[in-house]
């Protein structure tokens, strides 16, 4: 097999645990009754899935009866971006060592490249599935579900055979020991996990890759979408709220409404809802739109950023067309969450008040000196270079977070393989100030259509406290005055 070139995306990782640790302030409140439960989901707690870049790593493999197995692990082991989270930036591909903050200390992953001494060279066929599936070691230890093994547990024998044959076989060995949890005593024990797992983890069943148990799963392309999405993709992870005890309120679209309907922030980036809602899910999206976002982190509606440009950078733009489109038509099976939501419609209003030289809404000056060249006065972007701010479900979110906080620090969107230029929102930050920020967020919620609630300036400055701000680059010999 050929060696693949992946350009690693050198971004800066930050603390992974900020949405963990939000809820596990609230536990410190708890009663006491509630303890026990409580300190097994501190340890639990760093769960949540972040995203890291990395290189690709692809042994030669010789063996031309078992090329295609290994083949087919590999384009497993990128559905399941096992490389986001085993490889620090920077470090050899799968060799571990990625940090992960957790209120009460760090925990790093894993070396899972095939060295017999550091990596998983010596385990079995059964302690692989038995660790990427149900969060167990050969020696008995459950793993912190940082690990998204409650997802992976939805993996079939065949894949997991195909995952086992490319890293024990596709990958190149590392010999770098794994590294100890910074966690004090007692609260490194890991028996408290087990706990967690036998409460909120799925048991693994005989599956072949085929999920039953509702009516929309006999369409076979939806059963495989449902399959992706619910297992090696975890996109639940991130787009699934989570309870106290830190589970996801539902692995499934047939545990409930929850499932997808929209995670708490990461690192200030809010995972948003997945589900049909018209303004503030995907309920507006075709099938082919959602497609073009995996495929290349844009389309007509939105461009990806926070956590999710990783997911595609490293990810989805490396499965097939029949699998983005596969994903595409389950996640367009889950109805709205809330069904009073209304349809999106266009308004011109806010357009020609600001073509004809009337800006005087609230925001719309800060609008028309600082976003109106890219974004245009009717909101409507360039299509796949700019987005669209009408419609646009980040603008119509009840959490304005990840609306201040882009505009706070910027963006970058990077290229992938079908949409190679990138495009950058400037950060504005370092020159508005709170009201000035807030007043353009709220233009934004309340122009061309979109029905979202007002910003304040004590909104903006909570974002700004977790935020880290950054000046454009300047030509030489200009200078930064506000
Ligand atoms: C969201 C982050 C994340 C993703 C994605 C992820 N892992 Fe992990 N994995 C971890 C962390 C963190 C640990 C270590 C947990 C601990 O120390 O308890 C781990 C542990 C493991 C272990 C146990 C290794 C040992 O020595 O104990 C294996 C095996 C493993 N992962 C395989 C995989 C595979 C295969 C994939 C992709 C299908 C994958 N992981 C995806 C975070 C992740
Ligand atoms: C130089 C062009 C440019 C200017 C000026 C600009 N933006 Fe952006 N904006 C972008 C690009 C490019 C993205 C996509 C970035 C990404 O996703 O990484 C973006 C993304 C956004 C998003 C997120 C929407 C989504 O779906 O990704 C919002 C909201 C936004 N801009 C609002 C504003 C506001 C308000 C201003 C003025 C204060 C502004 N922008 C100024 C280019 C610009
Ligand atoms: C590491 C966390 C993470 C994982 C895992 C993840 N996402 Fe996301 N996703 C995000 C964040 C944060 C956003 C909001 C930013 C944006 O719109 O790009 C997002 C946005 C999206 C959007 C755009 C929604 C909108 O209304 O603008 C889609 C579609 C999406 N994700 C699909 C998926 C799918 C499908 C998966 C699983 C294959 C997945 N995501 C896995 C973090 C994640």
């Amino acid at each position: 097999m050929k060696k693949k070139n992946v350009v690693p995306t050198p971004i800066e990782r930050k603390s992974a645990c900020s949405g963990a640790r939000g809820v596990l302030r609230r536990f410190r409140n708890a009663p006491k009754a509630a303890a026990a439960l409580a300190a097994c989901a501190a340890l639990a707690a760093a769960f949540v899935p972040l995203a890291a870049r990395a290189a690709s790593a692809v042994n030669s493999v010789s063996n031309s009866a078992n090329a295609t197995l290994v083949a087919h692990g590999e384009y497993l082991a990128r559905a399941g971006d096992c490389i986001a989270c085993h490889t620090t930036q920077g470090g050899k591909p799968f060799a571990g060592g990625l940090k992960f903050d957790t209120p009460i200390g760090a925990i790093y992953s894993t070396n899972i490249t095939p060295d017999a001494n550091s990596g998983i060279g010596k385990w079995s066929y059964d302690d692989f599935a038995k660790a990427v599936r149900e969060g167990v070691r050969p020696n008995g230890e459950t793993l912190y579900p940082a690990m998204p093994y409650p997802s992976y547990a939805r993996l079939s024998d065949d894949d997991m055979k195909a995952l086992y044959a490319y890293f024990r076989q596709g990958v190149a060995p590392v010999a770098q020991q794994n590294r100890a949890v910074d966690i004090p005593w007692p609260l490194s024990m890991r028996w408290p996990l087990g706990i967690w797992r036998t409460l909120f983890a799925p048991k693994v069943q005989a599956f072949d890759g085929a999920p039953s148990g509702g009516a929309h799963y006999n369409d076979a392309i939806v059963a495989r979408g449902a399959y992706l999405v619910q297992g090696l993709g975890h996109c639940g992870a991130c787009h699934t709220p989570r309870a106290r005890t830190m589970q996801e309120l539902a692995l499934t679209d047939l545990e409930g409404d929850d499932f997808l309907a929209g995670g708490g922030a990461i690192d200030g980036w809010v995972p948003s809802s997945l589900r049909g809602n018209p303004r503030t899910g995907i309920g507006a999206w075709s099938e082919e739109e959602i497609v073009q976002f995996l495929k290349s982190g844009r389309n007509l509606h939105t461009a990806a950023f926070g956590g999710m440009t990783d997911v595609v950078q490293h990810s989805t733009q490396y499965m097939t067309d029949a699998d983005l489109l596969a994903m595409a038509r389950y996640l367009k099976t889950l109805p709205p969450d809330d069904p009073k939501e209304t349809p999106y419609a266009y308004d011109p209003t806010a357009a020609s008040k600001l073509q004809s030289g009337d800006a005087s809404a609230r925001g719309a000056a800060v609008y028309v000196n600082n976003c109106m060249a890219c974004h245009r006065s009717d909101g409507r972007g360039y299509t796949r270079v700019f987005p669209a701010l009408g419609g646009n479900p980040v603008a119509q979110g009840k959490d304005a977070t990840s609306l201040i906080h882009v505009l706070l620090t910027g963006a970058a969107l990077d290229g992938t393989k079908s949409a190679p230029s990138t495009f950058t929102m400037p950060p504005f930050g370092w020159r508005l100030t709170d009201q000035q920020v807030a007043d353009v967020a709220t233009f934004v919620r309340t122009s061309w259509g979109n029905t979202g609630a007002p910003v304040s300036a004590d909104d903006v400055a909570k974002v700004r406290k977790t935020v880290t701000l950054t000046t454009p680059e300047l030509p030489p010999g200009a200078s930064l005055k506000r």
